[in-house]
């Protein structure tokens, strides 16, 4: 999190595509690049005009290596309906700076550092600097749950400042929040309504699209039992995908496996999960974080309920299931077919 944004005058190398080659979508230069947008899944660029920076029309899918237009389609971001149609229109200082930079001030257009640096997750820190002691910095780990989590929930969710626009402008983060203070005062989380597709949610209350780790995690058991993002995140960087504490696959075990008051409760975590072990499918992320919400065309991230979606979710609801998320060429009858003969879960939950 600490390269998200980046001055190509100073890093040239961060830009992923090379830009010598023509592309129809591509009707910008290098010279006007002020500023490289992300390295892991989507590339974004941003030019200056006057004090405000806008997104220019194409994005780098990073995957797939091609170039792809890049304009929020009316109609999807609650905010759209307030700004004009055209992206280069759009300037980023309301619509994402808050959340990839520190102390954006909404007067002065300036921010004291570009990225998600440590006052971000730590509030204030200039008195810390100057007497270093407990008392004069947050830390995240001291704090109860709620707060804790909010500490990520500030970035990584779909929400709404409570108080729209902020002195005549519609910004889509949490104007005024630094931690410390309580998010709930200053933005809620996206609504939804169950049995609606909308732009951020799933009919059964799961997010399909990026950015809504926050939306979904609190939706979950884990949640109230007070784990935090940080439980499996070790955001100062780590070897592993993700940034994760330990690999996926070990992750869950230090607090997950059959001898453990948090389940599953088998004899053994193949019987839970009827594959073999060493498989895909005997890894507890691949049923319980299936990859369905898009952050951009085909690339999609993990979901954060650590729910189960069972396969008939898919017939009822119309929503991607764990089963099928990877036997992408078995339908949804022989999913429900082979759960029926798992004597550890319940037909009424995962098999009808
Ligand atoms: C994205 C959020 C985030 C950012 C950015 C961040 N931290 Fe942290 N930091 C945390 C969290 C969360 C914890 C608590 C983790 C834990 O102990 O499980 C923590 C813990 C720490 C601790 C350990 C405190 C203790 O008592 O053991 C230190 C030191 C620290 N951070 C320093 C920094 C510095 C310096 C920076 C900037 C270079 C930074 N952090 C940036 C979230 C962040
Ligand atoms: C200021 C906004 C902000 C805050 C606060 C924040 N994040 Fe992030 N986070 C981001 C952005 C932006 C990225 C994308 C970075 C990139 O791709 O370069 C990101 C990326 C990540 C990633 C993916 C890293 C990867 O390599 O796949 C994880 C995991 C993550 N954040 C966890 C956390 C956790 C846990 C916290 C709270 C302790 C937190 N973040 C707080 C903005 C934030
Ligand atoms: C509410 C906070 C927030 C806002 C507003 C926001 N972002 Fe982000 N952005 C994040 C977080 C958190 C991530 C990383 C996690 C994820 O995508 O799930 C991210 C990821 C990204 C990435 C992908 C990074 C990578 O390495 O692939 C790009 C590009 C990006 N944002 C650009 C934008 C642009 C452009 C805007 C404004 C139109 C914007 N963001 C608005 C929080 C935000
Ligand atoms: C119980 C452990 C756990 C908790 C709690 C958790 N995550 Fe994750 N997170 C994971 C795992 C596992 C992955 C997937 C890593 C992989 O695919 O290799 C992941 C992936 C991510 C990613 C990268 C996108 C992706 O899906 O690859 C981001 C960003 C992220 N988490 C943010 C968060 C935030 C923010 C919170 C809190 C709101 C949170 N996580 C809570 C385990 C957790
Ligand atoms: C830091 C400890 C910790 C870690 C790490 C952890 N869990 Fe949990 N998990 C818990 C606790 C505590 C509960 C609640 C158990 C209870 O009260 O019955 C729980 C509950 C669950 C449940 C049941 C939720 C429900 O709806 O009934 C699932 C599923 C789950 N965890 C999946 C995972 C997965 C997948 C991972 C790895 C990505 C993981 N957990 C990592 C502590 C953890
Ligand atoms: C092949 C799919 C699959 C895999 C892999 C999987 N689970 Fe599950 N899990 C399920 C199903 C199905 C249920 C029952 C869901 C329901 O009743 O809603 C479940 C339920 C649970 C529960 C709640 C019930 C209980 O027994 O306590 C926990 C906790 C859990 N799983 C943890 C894990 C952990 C930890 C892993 C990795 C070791 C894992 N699961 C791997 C399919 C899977
Ligand atoms: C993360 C990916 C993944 C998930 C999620 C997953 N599987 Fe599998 N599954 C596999 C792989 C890989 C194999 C082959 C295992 C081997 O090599 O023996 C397999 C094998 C099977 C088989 C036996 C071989 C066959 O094709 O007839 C059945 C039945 C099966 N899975 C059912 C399920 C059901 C039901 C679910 C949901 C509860 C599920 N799987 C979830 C990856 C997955």
């Amino acid at each position: 999190m600490a390269n998200i944004v980046t001055d190509p005058k100073v890093h040239p190398e961060v830009i992923l595509p090379d830009l010598t080659k023509p592309d129809p979508l591509v009707t910008f230069k290098k010279e006007d690049i002020a500023f490289v947008y992300g390295t892991k899944w989507k590339q974004r660029y941003f030019q200056k005009v006057g004090d405000d920076y806008f997104p220019l029309g194409a994005q780098w899918d990073v995957n797939h290596r091609i170039w792809r237009a890049y304009n929020v389609a009316n109609g999807t971001d609650w905010w759209t309906k307030f700004y004009p149609q055209a992206n280069s229109a759009r300037p980023t200082g309301p619509l994402c700076d808050g959340c990839h930079a520190v102390n954006y001030n909404i007067q002065t257009k300036t921010v004291t550092e570009w990225n998600v640096g440590c006052e971000k997750c730590h509030g204030p820190g200039s008195e810390h600097i100057q007497r270093p002691s407990r008392a004069n910095i947050v830390n995240p780990a001291r704090l109860n749950y709620v707060q804790a989590n909010n500490v990520c929930i500030q970035c990584h969710s779909q929400g709404q400042p409570l108080t729209s626009p902020i002195e005549s402008k519609y910004y889509d983060w949490p104007v005024g929040f630094h931690v410390g203070l309580d998010l709930k005062n200053f933005w809620k989380l996206e609504e939804h309504k169950l049995g609606e597709t909308t732009f951020t949610h799933f009919p059964d209350g799961t997010a399909h699209k990026n950015r809504m780790q926050g939306n979904d995690f609190v939706t979950s058991v884990m949640y109230t039992r007070g784990i935090t993002c940080f439980s499996c995140h070790d955001v100062h960087g780590t070897e592993n995908n993700a940034d994760l504490l330990k690999p996926a696959s070990v992750m869950c075990l230090t607090c997950h496996g059959p001898q453990s008051p948090n389940g599953p409760h088998t004899a053994t975590i193949e019987q839970h999960t009827h594959h073999p072990a060493g498989t895909a499918g005997n890894e507890c992320i691949g049923c319980h974080m299936p990859k369905i919400e898009q952050t951009i065309a085909d690339v999609n991230v993990r979901s954060h309920t650590f729910k189960f979606i069972p396969p008939s979710a898919t017939e009822t609801l119309k929503i991607p299931n764990s089963c099928n998320s990877c036997h992408t060429g078995e339908t949804t009858e022989w999913a429900k077919k082979a759960l029926s003969s798992w004597p550890q879960v319940s037909p009424w939950r995962v098999a009808q």
